[in-house]
């Protein structure tokens, strides 16, 4: 069943474990996150960048998610718009039936950043749909932003911001950033700032840029012909540490890009005389979904449905 942002992280925040967010962007990536949480029966968080909108179509991925929710009635389901930036597409997705949108403003000045947040959580509660802000600047680059330093979440200014503008969470940076060449030199995640967030603010907090770009899948993929040397992810241990500390929503992307990648590589190649794409699809498909279901153990939200 359909619900919001808040109806699945409150829980969470109170029973100390963190949500999974999967970025979707087809079918297949789809039809894997739902049965690894039908398989761990966990609730789940599906995000759409402004990059899978206009790849996908905005119907064609309300409809696909209706079918998921329809065919999986018991898992808790939150359809969650990603670092939205614009009224525009916040608006098209509140209106197409979107239960949570993320509007990113932390490219902006911090009073910009506020005055956007505050007005956009209005006229989405009034609708019945989650807010996510962001304070400080996670790192790395998507499709719809250049790469960016990372500017660590200041925490006074964080309980300022959930104060001021009423999200019902708030992605902060503390060392993380999205893609698949994450610490460059030796960062770490900066727990000991996450601690005296956890302390200020009583809000879900969110980690993005979390995948742990997993060695044997950067090895296969490499294998078959990939060039993704130096890409590194953040360990399992330092997830763990951040869900303890206060981390409530988890985004991942990277890995599943990743898993999609490696298999169809190693697909390709092992088989050079199949063309079918369900073949070629439905292995990838497999190979995602084990890497959900690790991931939705490894965030506590397994077994919680
Ligand atoms: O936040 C970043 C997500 O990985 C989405 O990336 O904008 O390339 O779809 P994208
Ligand atoms: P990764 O690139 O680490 O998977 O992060 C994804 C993300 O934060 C989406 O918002
Ligand atoms: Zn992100």
């Amino acid at each position: 069943m359909y619900k919001k942002l808040s109806e699945v992280l409150l829980p969470a925040a109170e029973n100390n474990y963190a949500v999974g967010h999967f970025n979707i962007n087809n079918m297949e990536i789809l039809q894997a996150i739902m049965q690894a949480a039908q398989a761990q029966k966990s609730p789940v968080i599906l995000g759409t960048s402004e990059g899978a909108i206009k790849y996908a179509g905005i119907h064609f991925l309300k409809k696909i998610v209706d079918a998921a929710v329809e065919n999986y009635p018991d898992i808790p389901v939150v359809l969650h718009l990603d670092h939205g930036r614009t009224m525009s597409l916040i608006q098209a997705c509140i209106k197409n039936g979107w239960t949570s949108i993320m509007y990113d403003g932390s490219n902006l000045s911090y009073e910009q950043n506020a005055k956007n947040t505050r007005e956009i959580a209005q006229l989405a509660h009034e609708k019945g749909v989650s807010v996510e802000g962001e304070l400080g600047t996670i790192g790395g680059a998507e499709d719809n932003v250049n790469a960016r330093e990372i500017v660590y979440t200041e925490p006074e200014i964080a309980a300022k911001f959930v104060k001021q503008t009423q999200v019902d969470a708030l992605a902060i940076a503390i060392g993380t950033s999205h893609g698949a060449y994450k610490f460059a030199g030796k960062q770490q995640l900066d727990t000991g700032r996450l601690k005296v967030i956890n302390e200020l603010i009583t809000t879900p907090l969110v980690l993005h840029g979390a995948s742990a770009v997993p060695k044997e899948i950067i090895e296969k993929a490499k294998k078959y012909g990939a060039q993704l040397e130096g890409a590194e992810g953040v360990p399992e241990e330092q997830i763990t540490r951040a869900i303890k500390n206060g981390i409530n929503k988890i985004n991942t992307d990277t890995d599943i890009r990743l898993t999609f990648t490696a298999t169809i590589r190693e697909f390709l190649s092992n088989n050079p005389k199949e063309f079918d794409p369900r073949k070629i699809l439905g292995v990838a498909r497999e190979q995602m979904q084990k890497v959900a279901e690790h991931r939705m153990q490894l965030f506590g939200s397994a077994g919680k449905i």
